[in-house]
């Protein structure tokens, strides 16, 4: 069934010494989708991931996997999940088939299969160089090979895109996408580059000092998206200044960057930009904006760390 539940986080705290890295953390992740799990570093996300995984015990709340309770779930729990948590590691002097090979037996999976998703991952020509002399890239795609391994339902990929180029993060959010569409796997992708999640994830979850402060999907973060004005000038007060007494515009955000975003006379850019020209501001900058999700992000994330 289509948007059952795969993974159901309720109420996930986590706390070290007297300081809460993850807390009241609630979230779903339905089946089919890419879900985005957005926050800035230090956000919680790899604390929460290494819960879901049993890497670490939580200090409370709970975990349900494909609706039934984790601890329920035995070894159907690495059986049904493929998961890379940060940077994927390998035994550097074997090489990558090898590298497979160890994790193929744990899980009687024939060797046939190794070979498989090497080359789904484009690493068929690199299956006998040892890793040890792998880029990064070469690395990140050969823990996605290890996460497809024993075919799960559901992947779960800690900032899969870590340390690459363009040209890299691309590749590996083409695969992401593919598996999503291709092979009908569920997956969460944790990241805190805002593009990039918007790129690929149907719903996204913003995780912030730990815990989940919004959970949409994309097409509701552009549709509620407000549009503004977005302007750069020399005197950013005197132009609100301007703007409130000669149009009656009333809302303004004032960025870190010197932008000043216009919120009124939105159909007039022309007659805001001669009314300041006129009060003798200069006008560099005049564009008509939609609110992208990292401007709501950096609403929702901004200010306090
Ligand atoms: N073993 C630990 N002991 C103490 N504090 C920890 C431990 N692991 C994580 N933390 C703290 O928990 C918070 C969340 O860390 P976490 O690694 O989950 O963030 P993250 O969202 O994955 O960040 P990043 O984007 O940098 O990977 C941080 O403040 C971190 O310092
Ligand atoms: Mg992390």
């Amino acid at each position: 069934m289509l948007n059952e539940p795969v993974l159901k986080v309720s109420n996930l705290g986590k706390q070290y010494n007297d300081r809460w890295a993850v807390r009241d953390l609630n979230l779903t992740v339905r089946k089919g989708e890419i879900y985005g799990f957005l926050g800035r570093n230090g956000a919680g996300k790899t604390t929460t991931i290494r819960m879901i995984m049993n890497l670490i015990k939580p200090t409370r709340g709970e975990i349900q996997l494909f609706g039934i309770p984790k601890a329920k779930l035995g070894q159907d729990l690495f059986r049904r999940i493929g998961a890379t948590i940060e940077y994927p590691g390998f035994y550097p002097n074997l090489t990558a088939w090898e590298n497979l090979y160890y994790n193929a037996k744990m899980f009687s999976i024939n060797e046939a299969r190794i070979n498989e998703v090497l080359s789904f991952m484009g690493l068929s020509d690199t299956a006998n160089r040892v890793v040890k002399g792998f880029s990064l890239g070469m690395r990140q795609r050969l823990g996605l090979a290890r996460v497809l391994l024993h075919n799960p339902d559901f992947i779960i990929l800690d900032e899969p895109t870590n340390g690459l180029d363009p040209a890299g993060i691309k590749e590996i959010r083409e695969t992401i996408k593919r598996l999503n569409y291709e092979h009908n796997i569920t997956i969460l992708v944790s990241s805190h580059i805002l593009p990039e999640v918007e790129q690929m994830a149907s719903r996204v979850g913003i995780i912030h000092n730990g815990t989940l402060v919004e959970e949409l999907t994309l097409a509701e973060i552009h549709q509620q998206g407000n549009t503004f004005l977005e302007l750069k000038v020399n005197d950013t007060n005197k132009a609100m200044d301007v703007m409130k007494k000669r149009l009656g515009i009333e809302k303004f955000d004032q960025l870190d960057n010197g932008m000043l975003h216009v919120f009124g006379q939105l159909d007039k850019p022309e007659l805001i930009n001669r009314t300041l020209i006129q009060a003798d501001i200069d006008v560099s900058h005049i564009v008509l904006r939609q609110e992208t999700l990292e401007d709501h992000f950096m609403s929702i994330t901004g200010g306090e760390e």
